[in-house]
């Protein structure tokens, strides 16, 4: 086993939220800073709460992971970022409407203070939103980008920070496929240069400025922003970490819960019909069918690689999958989510099983966000460049290289999550069976 040499976690951590006034930033923000109070618990992150087996024999033993890994600790989080309107995270949640008034005023304050620098928006790729707190679109894609390099740069010297991580929480953008510009780091970078090009999208901007800054970069939503071998090349000529794509909440959470049972007691699947309604601004972004489309792929990818269809033809050979979101402003952020799974067993007898989901989704975002923001940075600190498999635990759609197949199953993901903090803690991968 190779050791994995760590820097040590001290000093100001920059976590810099793209889309800081939205639903899950600020969901994310007042729940740490309510959390590093002692005033709200962190359910539902994985880093705060969750032990770790280590060890073999009689070494055996089981820490949290927060004692056991050198991450940062929450009180060394600075929190900024980015939005396309000026409010601040304290507007931004009254907005949002996800926390009540009560748990807002637990951190007011400070989240009054933190406001947004003004965004990277280019209106073709949110069509939905009318951004009054932007750069001046009238720029290159390049020269927006060497903004968002300034910013970044700004704001570590006032807070003095030592490291950053920049991590994107804002709208999903329309779908834009992969195309030849995105293929190499040279073309990627002539085609940012011309003006009005619409092969580079805002999201594009800030996952460049955060790797020439040296920062990690996360990216919460399903958009191509940092998963083509342009930016894959920069992260590895500028030693960063990236990964995505899209939070994987809820509905997608159970699916890859659920189609790995399906799989492992070899029974067959024949259709599997996901809806959502939900109220939000990301339903309204959601409502416009180009942002769709890239959500769409998000959702559908999943289950595919977990079922290995050319593996077991007669069990998953047609399998219809079909989703929808429906935009429903009374539900707000308390999204319902049902799925109708058409399953078969012995001798090819049709059942049926029905889940039907009412959660609330920057509820369930929020802790994804503040985990990946430590793993992000600690990743960095460890040199480990480029796309973090380990990480697809925490996404709908894992990135990887375009000849892999991403893991989806949320038990596999979750022993890759686990054997990779072992690895950097000089542990052995567990044996469950010794
Ligand atoms: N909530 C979940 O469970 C969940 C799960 C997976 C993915 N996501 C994704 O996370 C993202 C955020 O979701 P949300 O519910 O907080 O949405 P939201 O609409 O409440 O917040 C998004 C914020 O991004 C801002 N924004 C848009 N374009 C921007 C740009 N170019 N630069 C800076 N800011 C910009 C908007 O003004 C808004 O404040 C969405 O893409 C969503 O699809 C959410």
């Amino acid at each position: 086993m190779k050791n994995i040499s760590v820097q040590p976690a001290g000093g100001r951590l920059g976590v810099l939220v793209v889309g800081l006034s939205g639903a899950v930033s600020t969901t994310f923000i007042i729940g740490t800073l309510a959390a590093r109070k002692g005033l709200a618990k962190p359910i539902g992150s994985i880093t705060q709460l969750s032990y770790l087996k280590v060890g073999k024999g009689e070494d055996k033993r089981e820490g949290l992971i927060k004692d056991l890994v050198p991450l940062a600790k929450l009180d060394q989080l600075v929190f900024g970022g980015w939005d396309i309107f000026p409010d601040s995270v304290y507007d931004g949640a009254v907005h949002a409407q996800v926390l009540n008034e009560k748990d807002i005023n637990l951190v007011a304050d400070e989240i009054k203070a933190i406001k947004p620098m003004k965004g990277c928006f280019d209106p073709d790729f949110i069509t939905r939103l009318n951004g009054t707190w932007v750069k001046d679109n009238s720029a290159t894609k390049w020269e927006l980008m060497e903004q968002l390099r300034a910013d970044i740069r700004q704001f570590k010297a006032d807070n003095k920070c030592d490291r950053i991580v920049v991590i994107w929480a804002a709208s999903t953008e329309a779908y834009l496929p992969m195309g030849d510009v995105h293929m190499s780091l040279d073309k990627f970078v002539a085609e940012m240069k011309k003006p009005g090009t619409k092969l580079v999208a805002p999201s594009m901007c800030y996952a460049y400025a955060a790797m020439m800054e040296g920062a990690p970069f996360i990216n919460g939503a399903p958009a191509l922003t940092v998963d083509f071998p342009a930016m894959w090349e920069l992260a590895d000529k500028t030693g960063c970490p990236i990964c995505g794509k899209d939070y994987k909440s809820g509905q997608t959470m159970m699916k890859t819960v659920l189609a790995p049972a399906f799989h492992t007691r070899m029974l067959g699947l024949a259709g599997w019909f996901s809806t959502n309604i939900l109220g939000n601004r990301d339903g309204e972004v959601l409502d416009d069918p180009a942002s769709f489309k890239t959500k769409e792929v998000s959702k559908l990818s999943v289950i595919d690689s977990i079922l290995e269809p050319e593996k077991y033809p007669d069990l998953y050979g047609d399998v219809y999958h079909k989703v929808r979101i429906n935009y429903y402003p009374p539900r707000n952020d308390n999204k319902e989510a049902w799925d109708n799974i058409d399953i078969f067993g012995w001798m090819g007898y049709p059942m049926q099983i029905k889940v039907n989901f009412l959660c609330r989704d920057s509820i369930l975002a929020a802790p994804l966000a503040l985990d990946l923001v430590l793993l992000a940075d600690l990743a960095r600190r460890c040199g480990m460049k480029g796309i973090q498999k380990w990480l697809s635990f925490y996404f709908k759609s894992p990135m990887h290289k375009l000849d892999e197949v991403p893991v989806h199953s949320l038990f596999e993901q979750d022993a890759m999550f686990r054997n990779k903090l072992r690895e950097i803690i000089g542990e052995e991968p567990y044996d469950y069976s010794e």
